[in-house]
């Protein structure tokens, strides 16, 4: 058993402040049973809850998943609305539990393209949060890493041009119109599912992330396969581009 501390977690350095997942392998953990890859959608967002109660019960700040893509509506329509209602169910069910697990949840991406129904979810879910320390999750949701660097960019020139910024951009101040803003960095990128790829994920965030790829199917993804990654985490030797 890890030691914990009065706030009951586990008091541990080398457990990454920040954990970054790319939700990979749920078609494949269906077609492999014969099921619909729908149905590896439904067990790969129960594997999501699991994950995140984990990472709250060992003292991760922040976990932050992509669930959806820009890319990802170019899947059939049938897929794309299970996902959607996934991810609504999942709100709606956080709304009535934030009180237990106090988990503070945020969406990245643009929500200009989800249905009205799901965009109130999502600003319901991030005002009623707000306030809850436990554990931050970041849903990524029609989220890419170009666009979301364009969008600051786009932002940031709008502030220029009205004069709300004095034109000394800096890396923190430009990291301040990102979806991300007052986030730490990810300490650890875990892309379960086989790949070998970033994916237009977290792009300008992830520059001294380190990085953990598994074959597991994220619907098989454990506790323990958490706790593999963040060993091989802790064995690392984080450098930034300097010399030790
Ligand atoms: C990637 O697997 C997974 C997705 C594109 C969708 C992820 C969505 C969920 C788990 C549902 C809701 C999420 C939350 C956070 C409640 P894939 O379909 O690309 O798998 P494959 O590579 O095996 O085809």
């Amino acid at each position: 058993m890890p030691n914990l501390n009065p706030a009951g977690k586990r008091e541990d350095s080398r457990v990454p402040r920040h954990i970054a997942i790319i939700l990979d392998g749920n078609g494949r953990w269906a077609k492999k049973r014969g099921l619909p890859r729908t149905a590896g959608h439904a067990v790969g967002a129960e594997t999501f809850r699991k994950i995140a109660t984990y990472c709250k019960d060992i003292g991760v700040q922040y976990l932050t998943v992509y669930a959806f893509s820009t890319e990802n509506w170019r899947r059939p329509q049938e897929e794309v609305s299970t996902i959607m209602k996934l991810l609504g169910n999942y709100l709606q069910e956080a709304i009535d539990t934030m009180e237990k697990e106090h988990i503070r949840l945020k969406i990245f991406g643009d929500t200009a393209a989800l249905s009205p129904e799901l965009r109130a979810m999502v600003e319901r879910t991030e005002e009623l949060s707000r306030h809850y320390e436990g554990i931050q999750a970041n849903i990524c949701l029609n989220y890419g890493g170009r666009d979301e660097i364009l969008h600051a960019a786009r932002r940031y020139a709008r502030d220029y041009a009205e004069g709300k910024t004095d034109g000394e951009l800096t890396e923190e101040g430009f990291a301040s119109y990102l979806y991300s803003a007052g986030i730490p960095d990810p300490d650890l990128l875990i892309r379960p599912g086989g790949e070998v790829r970033i994916s237009n994920f977290l792009l300008w965030q992830c520059a001294y992330a380190e990085f953990y790829f598994t074959d597991v199917l994220w619907p098989d993804f454990t506790p323990e396969e958490l706790d593999k990654a963040i060993a091989v985490f802790s064995a690392r030797d984080r450098r930034y581009g300097g010399v030790k």
